[in-house]
């Protein structure tokens, strides 16, 4: 188990690993930066989805590798990781989508956008082993506004491949939404290796 006190600590930023207690406020940072990075609320009715897709499993089922960001004591951002990429995969396929499906059937309600990611919990891609092999981890890290552009990025993915290193974990992948320049600039700068695939900009860094 990890430890519960503060990584760091600002005037008025915390670093903490996450509680089960953060799921609401996490959920929340992700739908205010799924569109490539910006606010998503007002592109679909059920807005909860982005968490429940992208961030929750991790604070339910891997709290040891989700680290959060408090400004002022209210989670503003996260990062989010998994060691082992492909059992984490086959964890969620008993433990985290079968509820999803039956709440969310097919085809779905709502804009364009409920329904791409109602089709996506029906059928996550399973990430091919040809990434996990050497880089079997992957994460998520998402800042809300506030925090962004003061250096929480860089320690904060500092402080995960730190965790997932102390595991034995040597290689970490992460997806981005070619509209994100942004986040592409970041990571290219912080040493992860850029790869064009369909759909996504796919980043891999050895550890
Ligand atoms: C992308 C994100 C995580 C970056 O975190 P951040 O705290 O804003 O970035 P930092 O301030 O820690 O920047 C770290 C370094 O990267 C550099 N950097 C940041 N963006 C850059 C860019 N677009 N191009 C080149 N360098 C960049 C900074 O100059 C800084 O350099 P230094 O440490 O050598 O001085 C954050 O802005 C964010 O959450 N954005 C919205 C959500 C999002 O897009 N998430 C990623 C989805 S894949």
């Amino acid at each position: 188990m990890h430890d519960e006190a503060p990584i760091t600590s600002d005037a008025d930023v915390a670093l903490r690993w996450a509680r089960t207690d953060d799921r609401a406020a996490v959920s929340e940072v992700c739908r205010r930066t799924g569109d490539a990075g910006r606010d998503a609320t007002g592109t679909l009715v059920h807005g909860e989805l982005y968490g429940l897709l992208w961030a929750e499993q991790y604070v339910a089922h891997a709290p040891s590798f989700a680290l959060v960001a408090e400004l002022d004591g209210a989670v503003q951002g996260y990062v989010l990781a998994a060691p082992d990429t492909a059992a984490f995969e086959t964890l969620l396929e008993t433990e985290w989508w079968p509820a999803l499906r039956v709440q969310y059937p097919l085809p779905g309600a709502g804009t364009d956008v409920d329904r791409r990611l109602i089709a996506h919990l029906h059928q996550p891609p399973r990430t091919p082993a040809t990434i996990t092999y050497r880089y079997p981890a992957h994460l998520h890290i998402d800042l809300l506004p506030s925090l962004q552009g003061r250096g929480l990025g860089r320690r904060m993915i500092a402080a995960i491949e730190q965790r997932l290193a102390e595991v034995g974990c040597r290689g970490v992948h992460l997806g981005v939404d070619p509209r994100n320049e942004h986040a592409i600039g970041f990571y290219a700068h912080l040493g992860y290796t850029p790869h064009r695939s369909a759909g996504t900009v796919l980043f891999t860094k050895r550890l």
